[in-house]
């Protein structure tokens, strides 16, 4: 059911926001927005926001646990007039804007773990996953998903990631409100996106390296073929981790799935 609700009216930035629609129920916002961004051309900053997702999507073909009535599911679609080479700055930015986002309201100590990690106490409490369609070096669309465990209880959780997420709720001992939160996270989202669009990447990369407790740390990545352990030295230009191994040569990784050791 599509309804005019709190979230709808929530935030009205001049990129972000334009449009939100808010869907009671649905398989994965990042289905629904790419749904949208097909239908037309006119869908820079429309927000998808879901009450509940039956088949919530997490990165590498994950589940991401979407019950109803207490977190926040939602997908910005936005058509940046950037190159794809430099789409996974966007999540380096939508990280910023969540951690910020907590930091002010609930007040937590959010901190990002690369490349798309929400951490609180050290455990997941938000992700990220882009998806991109590009055509011929330009990009299409890009659907930025957010998901935060807002209200959620440790037995809304399945049992093999009760150790190492968490919500806001969980840490800060009381009910956190939604649309508040929402509010704060496209607020954020907007300044930052236009920092981003503005080319102004340095300073975008300086605020992530303040959020970050990746990096200087030792660290295991893990991605589809391979796994490799180091100090993680620092962020590329294009949000890539560069990786110091052990005989001294540098990686630059652009995706994989990092364990502090
Ligand atoms: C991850 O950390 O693996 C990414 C999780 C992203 C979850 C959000 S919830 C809103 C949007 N819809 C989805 O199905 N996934 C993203």
């Amino acid at each position: 059911m599509l309804m005019d609700n709190e979230f709808c009216s929530a935030f009205k930035g001049d990129i972000i926001g334009k449009e939100i629609i808010y869907l009671d129920s649905v398989t994965s916002t990042m289905d629904a927005a790419i749904e949208i961004g097909r239908g037309g051309d006119n869908f820079d900053g429309t927000v998808i926001v879901a009450d509940v997702q039956t088949g919530g999507k997490g990165r590498f073909g994950r589940k991401w646990i979407s019950p109803a009535g207490v977190n926040l599911y939602f997908t910005v679609l936005l058509k940046p007039d950037f190159r794809p080479e430099n789409a996974s700055m966007i999540t380096i930015t939508a990280a910023v804007a969540v951690a910020k986002a907590i930091r002010q309201y609930p007040g937590l100590k959010a901190e990002i773990k690369w490349p798309n990690d929400i951490l609180v106490k050290g455990k997941k409490t938000a992700g990220i996953l882009t998806e991109m369609k590009s055509v011929a070096g330009l990009i299409e669309l890009l659907a930025v998903g957010i998901g935060v465990n807002v209200n959620m209880t440790s037995e809304m959780m399945v049992s093999d990631i009760r150790d190492i997420a968490t919500s806001l709720k969980l840490e800060q001992h009381e009910d956190v409100n939604r649309i508040t939160l929402f509010r704060g996270i496209l607020s954020e989202l907007e300044k930052y996106y236009k920092i981003l669009l503005n080319g102004n990447k340095g300073a975008l990369i300086n605020e992530w390296l303040s959020l970050n407790s990746t990096i200087g740390r030792k660290v295991m990545v893990r991605n589809q073929d391979s796994v490799e352990t180091g100090v993680a030295e620092g962020l590329s230009d294009q949000g890539a981790l560069i990786l110091r191994l052990e005989s001294g040569e540098t990686r630059t990784i652009n995706a994989g799935d990092v364990t502090i050791l």
